[in-house]
């Protein structure tokens, strides 16, 4: 057997173990039996949470750029994933909602989106010629976001802010990361069997474009408002833990997760100096940067009190 009928058949075995659970998650009478208590801190992080989730759509037109849905079996599942992760984004939705954050989803077309994802587009086109590399890194990636997501929604949970009610929702939800996770990773260990040489790519490219889900939809500054108190939680913690599968799959340390929040905190620190001296900060930061002017109207809705 060839490496690529051996790559197919050890992705269609995974396709039916995946498979055999699916099907969208339930939430509706949970958020029903939510009590209608505004709670700014919250509506946002789900309504940031529904924007992640929505932006599924976008990895659609990703994976096909990549030439990774060349596969019948990716894109048998991603049929699934997809139909899994919208509901996903309805369910934060109205639970945003229900805690009085009523606001539209930031747009996913691509030159609305952090100018990094610009690049990647072109980056993914070009790179479409290197099957296997592209497939496994493809898969990879998918297995480091799927974590971050599953940990993030298990730290939530676990919060004792968070309504008791809606606890269940946000672990089916959590599970169900759980698997789509389990799907790439076995799916990144068969090509990596198979092609080994795409490890030392797939390495390359992680290092080079990880960001955690989100960060190029939401921009830097307001993926830290939203999402390093849920990082800097005690439950948090976990979602570190990325590097280290990162590192396991790679047969390297990898420092993704590390270095990314290094920058950011780095980051952090500069634009805090502004608000200290009374200046404004949007209004400094759109002088220096048309980036921010054009990003500015996504995040209002994190930046501003939740509508009526
Ligand atoms: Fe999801
Ligand atoms: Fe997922």
């Amino acid at each position: 057997m060839g490496p690529w009928s051996r790559v197919t058949s050890q992705l269609e075995a995974n396709l039916d173990r995946f498979l055999k659970n699916w099907g969208p998650i339930t939430w509706r009478d949970e958020v029903s039996a939510m009590k209608d208590e505004s709670d700014p801190r919250l509506g946002r992080l789900f309504w940031a949470l529904a924007g992640v989730e929505d932006d599924s759509r976008h990895m659609r037109v990703k994976l096909h750029w990549s030439g990774a849905d060349r596969s019948t079996v990716i894109q048998d599942f991603n049929v699934v994933w997809l139909a899994e992760e919208a509901e996903h984004s309805r369910a934060f939705m109205a639970m945003a909602s229900r805690l009085g954050f009523n606001v539209d989803l930031p747009s996913h077309a691509t030159l609305h989106r952090d100018r990094r994802a610009v690049i990647a587009a072109g980056a993914l086109r070009a790179g479409s010629v290197y099957k296997a590399g592209m497939l496994a890194a493809y898969l990879c990636l998918g297995t480091l976001q799927e974590h971050v997501a599953l940990s993030a929604y298990n730290a939530i949970a676990r919060d004792p802010r968070t309504p008791q009610v809606i606890e269940p929702v946000l672990k089916r939800i959590a599970a169900q990361e759980g698997r789509h996770m389990r799907f790439y990773r076995q799916g990144a260990i068969a090509v990596f069997e198979s092609f080994p040489e795409t490890k030392a790519f797939v390495r390359a490219v992680s290092r080079r474009t990880w960001r955690p889900p989100g960060v190029d939809l939401l921009g830097k500054r307001a993926w830290a408002d939203v999402f390093l108190p849920v990082l800097d939680s005690e439950t948090g913690a976990m979602i570190r833990n990325v590097d280290h599968i990162a590192s396991e799959l790679l047969g390297e340390p990898m420092r993704l997760m590390e270095r990314f929040e290094r920058g950011l905190r780095g980051n952090a620190a500069r634009v805090v100096l502004p608000r200290q001296s009374n200046a404004p900060l949007e209004a400094s930061e759109s002088r220096q940067s048309p980036r921010s002017q054009m990003v500015q109207p996504r995040t209002a809705g994190l930046a501003s009190p939740p509508r009526p």
